[in-house]
C-alpha cells in the first residue's frame, strides 16, 4: 500500500517527539499499520532553532496554513495549540482541502469541536483528537468506542499534569508554587500560557470535551464552574493532610436532576483513594457507567513522548482505516521480531 503522508504543524515539545518517534520506528510502524507512515512536511515559526531532528527530505513551511493548502500530505497533524489563529486556520484549510486531521488542541475543540467535526464528516474525513485529553491515556477511545451502549453517570479526574505536578511537589518537598511551576515548564508539561494550566482553563477544555462525549450534550466551557490552584498554599496542603486528605485539581461532570453539572476546582480527596495517590504529571480519569461499572484509567498526562504516543495512535488509525489493513497487522506478521516461546509438545 502507498505510504500515508503526514504534515506536522508545530515543532514544540510534542511535535518534536512525534517526528523523532516516527523517524526511529519506521519499520515497526509500517508493519503494524500495514503501510508506511512518512512525514513529508513540517511547519514551525523558528527554522533556526536546533531541535535535534533529522528533517532531511522533509519540506519546511514557515506557515502552517500554506502547508495545509499546498503540501504533499494526506493528514495534517496540528500541534500548534490555541483556539484561534494559525492552529484553527490550518485545521480549517486542511478539512477544506480534503485532508484528515489529527489534533491535540483541546482549546480549539472545546471552542469549535462540533463545527470542525461537521466539516470533516461532510467530506468523509477523520478528525482524531485522542491527545487532547489526558495526554497519552486513551480516554477518547474508551469513551467513543469501548463504552458504546453504556449510559454514563459521571466522569471525573485529574486532567492537568502541570497542576498535579505542582501540588505533588509542594506537598512532598515543601517547594514553592512558583518553583514547581517553573520546573513543570522546563519539563515541557505546561501550556504556552501557563495561566491556562494553573487557573483550571486547560482542565475545563478537556472536561468540556469529555462531557460532550459522555452525555451527548453541547461543548460549553462557559457552563463550567472554574477555580484553579494559584491560591493554594503550603498551609492548605498541610491542613488537608492533617485531616487525612490530599488536594487535587479535579474536573467533574455528572448527571443531576437539573441537567449535567460541570466543575473544575481544587478538591480534598481522602488519602487512601487511588486518585489521591496519583502523583506528579500522571493523570487519572474515572468514568462511571451502567453496563461496565466504574472504570479508572491512570497514566502519563502531559509531556512530549506521552502526548506524541496518543497522536501517533490517531495517525495509525487513519493509516489502518482502509479495509484489509487491520487485523493481520495487529495479530502479527512474520516480520514481527518477537517470537512466542514454543511449548514442548
Ligand atoms: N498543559 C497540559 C497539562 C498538557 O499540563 O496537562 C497536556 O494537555
Amino acid at each position: 500500500a502507498d505510504a500515508l503522508k503526514i504534515g506536522v504543524a508545530g515543532l514544540g515539545t510534542v511535535g518534536a517527539s512525534l517526528v523523532r518517534i516516527i523517524h526511529d520506528r519506521q519499520e515497526s510502524l509500517a508493519v503494524s499499520c500495514g503501510r508506511a507512515i512518512e512525514i513529508t512536511a513540517v511547519s514551525a515559526r523558528n527554522r533556526d532553532k536546533d531541535r535535534g531532528l533529522d528533517l532531511s527530505g522533509v519540506t519546511w513551511f514557515d506557515d502552517p496554513v500554506t502547508m495545509a493548502k499546498t503540501a504533499d500530505i494526506d493528514v495534517l497533524v496540528e500541534l500548534i495549540g490555541g483556539a484561534e489563529g494559525a492552529a484553527r486556520a490550518a485545521v480549517e484549510a486542511a478539512l477544506e482541502r480534503g485532508l484528515h486531521v489529527v489534533t491535540a488542541n483541546k482549546a480549539l475543540l472545546a471552542d469549535s469541536g462540533v463545527e470542525l467535526a461537521a466539516a470533516a464528516e461532510e467530506k468523509g474525513l477523520l478528525l482524531n483528537f485522542e491527545a487532547a485529553v489526558a495526554g497519552g491515556i486513551p480516554v477518547i477511545k474508551a469513551m467513543r468506542e469501548s463504552l458504546t451502549g453504556n449510559t454514563i453517570s459521571r466522569v471525573y479526574g485529574i486532567m492537568n499534569g502541570t497542576c498535579n505536578y505542582i501540588l505533588t511537589r509542594m506537598e512532598k518537598e515543601g517547594l514553592s508554587f512558583e518553583d514547581c511551576l517553573k520546573e513543570a515548564q522546563r519539563l515541557g508539561y505546561a501550556e504556552a500560557d501557563p495561566t491556562f494550566d494553573i487557573e483550571g482553563n486547560d482542565t475545563a477544555h478537556k472536561l468540556a470535551i469529555m462531557t460532550a462525549l459522555a452525555f451527548g450534550c453541547e461543548i460549553s466551557c462557559d457552563d463550567i464552574y472554574l477555580e484553579g490552584i494559584s491560591n493554594i498554599t503550603q498551609e492548605d496542603i498541610r491542613a488537608a493532610s492533617e485531616l487525612g486528605y490530599r488536594i487535587k485539581l479535579l474536573g467533574v461532570a455528572q448527571r443531576t436532576e437539573g441537567g449535567i453539572e460541570q466543575r473544575v476546582h481544587p478538591t480534598m480527596v481522602p488519602h487512601d483513594t487511588v486518585i489521591a495517590q496519583v502523583d506528579g504529571v500522571t493523570n487519572a480519569v474515572a468514568i462511571e457507567s451502567d453496563i461496565l461499572g466504574d472504570l479508572l484509567m491512570v497514566g502519563p498526562g502531559a509531556g512530549g513522548d506521552a502526548t506524541a504516543s496518543a497522536v501517533l495512535g490517531d495517525v495509525a488509525d487513519i493509516a489502518k482505516s482502509r479495509p484489509g489493513t487491520q487485523t493481520v497487522a495487529a495479530l502479527g506478521r512474520p516480520a514481527k521480531s518477537l517470537e512466542p516461546y514454543r511449548r514442548a509438545r
